[in-house]
């Protein structure tokens, strides 16, 4: 089996973290968003993943090879203008001659799916496309289906507007597809899947859904992000992540839902809630972290406070006696001085990654 990842997107909305590397590489738990997905496909005898980028070919390729260390084969198929969810399939025909089907995945989706049912189901029900469904509270930001009870999908709408989603069952971003379908992929143009494809294929073929229970996180806010550390450590029973080579004082008070990289410093009588440390950070003696996310070798002075999704991007000092309220953004690589409030908004000058 083939699957095909989708990973083309921007990741604005988890600016700064994104601004010096694509979304796929932020760390989660041990490894990275591209690197747990990988090692899940491995384990459901996926043999080959087609990884459909544009901008972020290059930080991808150096991270990922030819995917030998997941003991599968990554083909890169290089999209020069996003061609959206269906053009980045179709962009990608070249990588799945012969096979009658695959599977494709939204690259930023944390979840325990499983996949082998998920194709089996496909087959079993000879379906054309079988889609993964989720059931969630507020279904208004993702694609919702209208199914039937014996689960054939009768619509499908993305993004509805707030009232008018015909049921709380969402589209989870990963899909069983038979090869046929791309024939009806128009060629070297922007297509969405979700609002093209398949709202057309509802009426002329059999597409299906296959409800997954479990871990499912669209990781695509930074209240989203923490959240899929948070869904990880509780299926493992953990309270923390911490890499290897982490140095944590022995009074710093390490709290629940914290995932700490590698080679960190966490100082004395620190105390850390509900918060990502990427790799290489120093946080100063005393301060105390709550809901954030704080970039690589990132350097965090004495008795600060970070909270309520401060995120602080790749390699920003901030030193001890600034002022840094709720909400505050930092750009990679700014320094912000003592007695220094940076504005809400810090996210300027920041090197996009497709510049
Ligand atoms: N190669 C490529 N090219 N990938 C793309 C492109 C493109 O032009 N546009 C988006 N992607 C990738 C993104 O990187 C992401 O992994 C995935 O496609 C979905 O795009 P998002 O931008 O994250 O969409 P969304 O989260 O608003 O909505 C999608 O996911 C929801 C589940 O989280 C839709 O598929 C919804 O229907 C779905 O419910
Ligand atoms: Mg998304």
């Amino acid at each position: 089996m083939k699957a095909v990842i989708l990973a083309g997107g921007f990741g604005t909305r988890l600016r700064p973290l994104t601004c010096s590397r694509p979304k796929q590489l932020l760390p989660l738990g041990t490894s990275t968003l591209i690197g747990y997905l990988l090692e899940q496909l491995q384990q459901a005898n996926v043999s080959e993943v087609i990884l459909a980028t544009g901008h972020d070919i290059k930080h991808l390729q150096e991270y990922l090879g030819d995917g030998s260390a997941y003991e599968l084969i990554v083909h890169y198929s290089v999209e020069s203008e996003p061609l959206g969810t269906a053009g980045a399939i179709k962009h990608a025909e070249s990588f799945l001659q012969g096979e009658d089907r695959f599977l494709v995945l939204n690259g930023d989706i944390v979840s325990d799916i499983k996949y082998l049912q998920l194709i089996k189901h496909h087959q079993q029900h000879k379906a054309t496309a079988t889609i993964t469904l989720f059931k969630v509270q507020d279904p208004s930001r993702y694609g919702v289906v209208e199914i039937t009870p014996e689960g054939r999908i009768r619509r499908f709408v993305e993004k509805p507007a707030p009232g008018q989603a015909p049921s709380n069952l969402i589209n989870a971003g990963c899909y069983v597809l038979n090869h046929t379908i791309l024939d009806q992929i128009p060629s070297n143009r922007e297509v969405s899947i979700e609002r093209e494809v398949f709202p057309a294929l509802c009426n002329s073929a059999t597409v299906i859904g296959w409800e997954h229970q479990g871990i499912w996180v669209d990781t695509g806010t930074p209240a989203s992000f923490l959240e899929a550390h948070h869904a990880l450590l509780t299926k493992m029973r953990k309270s923390q992540f911490i890499g290897e080579e982490t140095q944590i004082a022995s009074s710093a008070v390490i709290g629940s839902n914290v995932t700490i990289g590698k080679r960190a410093v966490i100082g004395p009588h620190t105390r850390l809630t509900n918060t990502v440390i990427f790799d290489d950070a120093i946080v100063g003696e005393g301060t105390i972290i709550n809901e954030a996310i704080i970039g690589q070798g990132v350097v965090i002075g004495k008795d600060l406070r970070l909270e309520k999704h401060v995120i602080v991007g790749d390699g920003a000092i901030i030193e001890a006696g600034a002022n840094i309220p709720p909400g505050t953004l930092i750009c990679p690589n700014c320094h912000i001085k003592k007695d220094e409030t940076p504005p809400h908004c810090f996210v300027k000058n920041y090197k996009s990654l497709s510049v």
